[in-house]
């Protein structure tokens, strides 16, 4: 069973909570209630689009300026990714039966889901950093038939207690690989991580397959936009320069980049390990 189909055998539904946030005619996001205007609701469910579900004050804009009426100044913190980009990452993380995965950020736990669904909830654990999410992400996965164990904790550090695991994977944008996951895969598994785009616009997906003694290598595959784990932003300046510099190499294609990443450090490569970027 591919990606596709798993996503079309677990409706999204069930783990959509009752209030989402859409943006409004400003660009804010803004609270929309399912029972308020359950039609519209269910069109964003049905949409192959992300539906932000948890949401803070961006903490770059002077708190004063931030008005949770009116949307102002928030931004998302949690959501559930585009059903078709979930598709391209359980694609690319080339399961099979009986397999091990760590997911990093639950969410809503949709995502579990579809992985428990092809591989068992028995083999799948997810993490989640934000109490209130993981609590909702637990209770949708029990009641939905997939009582998938959702950890509440900082994902950077994965989970040891579960571990070696065949796959570890990132449901939110990372610049930095923790050392912790290359150490709670086995060797010859694989990480999958969005990379914020530190050196390509198009936030590539990396797909790191792990070596005996810590090291962990592998080269980007494609574009997959997810918002970046919480203790890994990136700053629109450091977004724009990291695009200056892309535009200045002639603009290479995200599948001639790598990365390495060893217990000493990660480097960026382009083409070959031998060849590192400065990022
Ligand atoms: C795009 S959402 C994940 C979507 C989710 N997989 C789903 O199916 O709904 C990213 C999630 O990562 C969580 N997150 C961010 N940083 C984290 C961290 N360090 N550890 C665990 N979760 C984290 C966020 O709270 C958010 O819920």
């Amino acid at each position: 069973m591919n990606a596709q189909e798993a996503l079309t055998a677990v409706p999204r539904e069930p783990f959509v909570p009752d209030q989402i946030f859409v943006r409004d005619e400003h660009g804010w996001l803004v609270p929309l209630r399912r029972t308020d205007d359950p039609e519209r609701w269910r069109e964003q469910v049905a949409a192959d689009d992300a539906i932000v579900t948890r949401t803070a004050f961006d903490p770059a804009i002077p708190r004063e300026l931030c008005d949770a009426t009116t949307g102002r100044g928030v931004e998302a913190t949690s959501s559930s990714s585009a059903p078709y980009i979930m598709a391209r990452v359980i694609d690319a993380l080339e399961l099979r039966p009986g397999m091990r995965v760590l997911e990093i950020g639950t969410g809503t736990g949709y995502n579990a889901a579809v992985l428990a669904h092809l591989l068992g909830p028995e083999n799948v654990i997810s993490i989640e950093i934000d109490e209130v999410a993981a609590q909702h992400a637990r209770r949708a996965l029990e009641v939905a038939g997939y009582p998938v164990q959702v950890i509440t904790g900082n994902g950077e550090e994965g989970h040891p207690q579960g571990a070696p695991y065949d796959r570890i994977v990132a449901t939110a944008s990372a610049h930095t690989v923790p050392i912790a996951w290359v150490e709670q895969v086995r060797p010859a598994g694989m990480i999958l991580v969005p990379w914020a785009p530190t050196f390509h616009p198009d936030w590539p997906l990396c797909r790191l397959i792990v070596r005996p003694g810590g090291i962990a290598e592998g080269r980007f595959v494609g574009p997959s936009p997810f918002m970046p784990l919480r203790d890994q932003p990136v700053t629109p300046r450091a977004m724009q320069e990291a695009e200056e510099r892309w535009i200045e190499a002639g603009r290479p294609d995200c599948t001639r980049y790598g990365v390495t990443v060893t217990p000493a450090g990660q480097h960026v490569w382009l083409d070959s390990p031998g060849n590192p970027i400065a990022s």
